[in-house]
């Protein structure tokens, strides 16, 4: 069985598809399923912004097949490790789990890096251009973490 991993972000258009593509190009398919949801439903169906598929093309990474969804309580079971971009996030996420196994999942991703210090991975929907790029950063860092961590760990 595959180890599954959830992103998840508010819009799953900006930052939680880019965490998606760069995890999952760190890490082998056949034995790690890399998903991402929103905790909003405006995007549902829809792409990635293309800001986040331009960041990662350039990184040479493609996230132009990915499509919203919104995260379900049946991703509690589903996944085994659900990580968030926010604190914003982590309420929400944590508010849908309904035990405490289900909350133990759920992570902000950048206590990866910096343990206790919950830092938000910074929604770049209204900002510049250069958010982008720094999100990519610092997804880019804290994916190489996890992956290292994921594949000590499962195999
Ligand atoms: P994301 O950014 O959570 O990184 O995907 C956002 C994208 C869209 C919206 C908010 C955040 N929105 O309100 O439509």
């Amino acid at each position: 069985m595959p180890v599954k991993v959830l992103m998840v972000c508010l819009g799953n258009i900006c930052r939680s598809p880019l965490a998606e593509g760069i995890l999952a190009s760190k890490l082998p398919a056949d034995k790690f399923i890399v998903d991402s949801a929103g905790t909003g439903s405006w995007h549902v169906g829809h792409c990635p912004d293309k800001r986040s598929i331009d960041v990662a093309r350039k990184n040479g990474i493609n996230i132009s097949a990915q499509k919203g969804r919104q995260i379900k309580p049946a991703d509690f079971d589903e996944f085994d490790y659900i990580y968030v971009m926010d604190g914003s996030n982590f309420r929400d996420v944590v508010h849908l789990a309904k035990t405490p196994e289900h909350k133990n999942k759920v992570k902000m991703i950048l206590n990866e890096l910096f343990p206790d210090e919950n830092v938000d991975v910074p929604d770049p929907y209204y900002g510049a251009v250069n958010g982008f790029d720094n999100v990519y950063q610092m997804l880019d860092e804290v994916t190489d973490l996890i992956a290292d961590q994921l594949l000590k760990k499962h195999s």
